[in-house]
């Protein structure tokens, strides 16, 4: 453990650090010469320990009865924890044995082989995407225009929902994660702000339940609405969790691979012609790496329920730790140069985006799909690419990625 400045320590509690990516990288690799466990005292939140080692994340996550979820597994300050107006209740609020019995309601319908069968619809929206990019002309924002509702348009297809209820999801989605970041809020930020956007989400998702209890079809949502927990109905407030962290850990995350992916593949010319030389050779590896560049989940948090020891440092009963996804895909000790972005890194693949564990990312084999579906499309047609402005990244200390990508292109006829 070191003593840090306010400004290094600041990477993980300051929303702002998040919008100068660069800087956040080059902070991360100063901690990770100090150390890959941090102690954080900020003003506004309690005290936490940052862990960073791509090793000892891993072993945290290994051991989820020793680092639970609950009570708290999103960094929230003080005041955001006091007031709070909602209950949120899903399978990251959850810890044995509740989570294995609500997890395993859907984990078969995520596996490869079945998610597989979304390929077709894939395919098509990355027709969609390519021919929105010939549309538009030769300038576009590639993140909201591309990304934003890319990802969007597999969650309705998984759940079952109608297309024209995409306004509506996307203004959802956006409000939830997007709360900390002073563009993308309807109102400033508050916990009965925060509140209503929830309450909105519990609306739209009783009268799906509803719907689906009536008329069972075969998608997610009907896995949803008509499942049972130890033989009885899920409850109302687990219910409406199971739709929130569908709707929302499948949305803001895919879509910032997709747009950081992008931004890296222009920012590193040699890569993209290389992918353009053999994208079907490269593309599982190049999308490893977007997904180790982006690491759009920046943390989550876990509570120790035993005195312990992490990295030789003593952590006691109740202390909270923060797990640096994002730093952990930059250690030193597991990637070599890691501010390098190759898309024929070896160890791509060890990036630990998705978590690991009993919480590992129900969606990450989707997810994987979707970038590699998007970049297949598009890669073989891009001639020419570059910045047409300068991008910006979302304010949040949470999930997040670019929201804003201008870009300037010609494409292959
Ligand atoms: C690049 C895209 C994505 C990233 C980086 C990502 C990352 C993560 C991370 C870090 C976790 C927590 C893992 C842990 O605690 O060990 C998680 C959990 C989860 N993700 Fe993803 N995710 C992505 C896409 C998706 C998609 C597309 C879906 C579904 C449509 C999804 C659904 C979930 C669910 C349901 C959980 C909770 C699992 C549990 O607690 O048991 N994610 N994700």
């Amino acid at each position: 453990m070191t003593d840090l400045s306010s400004r290094a320590s600041d990477i993980f509690t300051d929303n702002h650090r998040w919008g100068d990516l660069d800087d956040w990288n080059r902070a991360a690799l100063d901690l990770h010469d100090q150390g890959g466990i941090h102690r954080i005292e900020c003003d506004g939140f309690d005290p936490f320990w940052a862990v960073i080692d791509h090793a000892a994340v891993l072993e945290i996550e290994r051991q989820p009865e020793l680092f639970t979820n609950g009570p708290e597994p999103v960094l929230t300050d003080r005041n955001g924890i006091e007031s709070r107006t909602m209950e949120i209740k899903t399978l990251i609020h959850m810890d044995a044995p509740q989570h294995g019995k609500y997890r395993r309601l859907t984990n078969d319908w995520f596996k490869p082989a079945s998610v597989r069968r979304l390929n077709d619809r894939l395919a098509e929206l990355s027709r969609e995407a390519v021919a929105k990019l010939e549309a538009a002309g030769g300038e576009i924002d590639f993140a909201t225009d591309i990304a934003l509702p890319y990802p969007l348009q597999v969650i309705l297809k998984i759940l079952g929902l109608p297309e024209d209820d995409f306004p509506r999801m996307m203004m959802l989605t956006q409000q939830l994660f997007g709360a900390d970041d002073p563009d993308l809020q309807r109102e400033p930020p508050s916990p009965e702000v925060v509140g209503q956007v929830i309450a909105d989400f519990y609306q739209y998702f009783t009268e799906l339940t509803a719907a689906r209890r009536a008329e069972p079809t075969d998608d997610l949502a009907t896995l949803i609405a008509n499942g049972n927990i130890d033989d009885e109905p899920m409850p109302d407030l687990e219910t409406m969790g199971y739709y929130v962290i569908v709707a929302t850990a499948g949305h803001d995350t895919t879509s910032s691979a997709m747009a950081g992916g992008m931004h890296a593949l222009i920012d590193h010319p040699g890569e993209l012609a290389k992918l353009k030389e053999d994208p079907e050779g490269l593309m599982a590896n190049a999308v490893e790496e977007m997904i180790r560049w982006t690491a759009p989940v920046r943390h989550f948090m876990r509570t120790a329920t035993e005195d312990t020891e992490i990295l030789g440092q003593e952590i006691r009963r109740g202390d909270w730790l923060y797990l640096s996804y994002k730093a952990a895909n930059l250690d030193p000790k597991v990637f070599d140069r890691p501010l390098v972005f190759d898309i024929e890194r070896p160890n791509a693949d060890r990036q630990v985006s998705f978590g690991y564990g009993v919480h590992f990312c129900l969606g990450a084999q989707l997810a994987r799909n979707e970038l590699r579906s998007l970049f297949t499309h598009l890669i073989p047609r891009i001639d020419t690419i570059e910045l047409a402005g300068d991008p910006a990244t979302m304010k949040t200390t949470f999930v997040g990625g670019h929201k804003t990508l201008p870009i300037r292109y010609t494409l292959t006829p």
